[in-house]
């Protein structure tokens, strides 16, 4: 580490953007196979923050394979620095008052301890997105798993690269035999039961709105 930075301390702090933006920041770190829904249902939960005025970011594989990550493969090593680089980026936004959204397989289990630690608890909510190998296959909505079957790509998740499933993940959602709405629901329920979202009673509808 360099001694000669020194970091700058802000006079706009994280409590200060959470005020403004009227919500909590907080990471909402989706791991699953691919194809089991995560992407899906990351970016259909912001439409429902965004609606509500909510502040957030949904990092997936698409726009940061191509740019920030777009050096590394999926070896094990490669998988592990793509989510030791999503992770640290995934802190900034938290710092920024954002609820960010991250959606990478994340397979390893070790990487995702590693991503926890840089956070405090109340920040890191792991969603495991829990669809069978079987219903991803058949799913196979970008034609990769065919393809890993045929033996064209190496190194494929859940054919020939593991998934290793979470132990204690904040949130279990059965992307299987749930529609999209339900898991959505169940989402912004943890985000009322954790305070980063309040909901109240307004003119008889019900809304979301700001925890602080
Ligand atoms: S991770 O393992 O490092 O978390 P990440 O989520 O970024 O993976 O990328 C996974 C996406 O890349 C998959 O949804 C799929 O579209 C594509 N992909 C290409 N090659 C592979 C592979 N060998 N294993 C898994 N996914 C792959």
């Amino acid at each position: 580490m360099d001694n000669n930075i020194v970091w700058h301390r802000a006079t706009v702090t994280r409590e200060r953007r959470e005020k403004l933006n009227q919500h909590k920041s907080v990471v909402l770190w989706f791991t699953g196979l691919s194809g089991s829904g995560k992407s899906t249902l990351a970016h259909a939960l912001e439409e429902q923050l965004h609606q509500r005025e909510g502040r957030t970011y949904v990092f997936d594989g698409d726009n940061v394979r191509h740019g920030l990550c777009g050096d590394l493969g999926f070896s094990a090593e490669d998988r592990k620095e793509n989510i030791r680089r999503i992770g640290e980026m995934a802190k900034l936004f938290v710092e920024a008052g954002v609820i960010a959204l991250t959606a990478f397989i994340s397979p390893f289990s070790d990487d995702r301890k590693n991503v926890r630690k840089l956070f405090d608890d109340d920040d890191f909510i792991e969603v495991y997105c829990h669809c069978s190998i079987e219903e991803c296959e058949r799913r196979d909505v970008k034609g990769l798993y065919k393809r890993a079957r045929a033996g064209e790509i190496s190194d494929f998740t859940g054919i020939s690269s593991p998934y290793e499933v979470p132990e204690n993940p904040e949130i279990s959602i059965d992307t299987e035999n749930n529609t999209l709405e339900v898991c959505v629901e169940q989402l912004l329920d943890i985000l009322v039961e954790r305070r980063i979202l309040q909901q109240k009673i307004e003119n008889s509808e019900e809304s979301l709105s700001v925890a602080h």
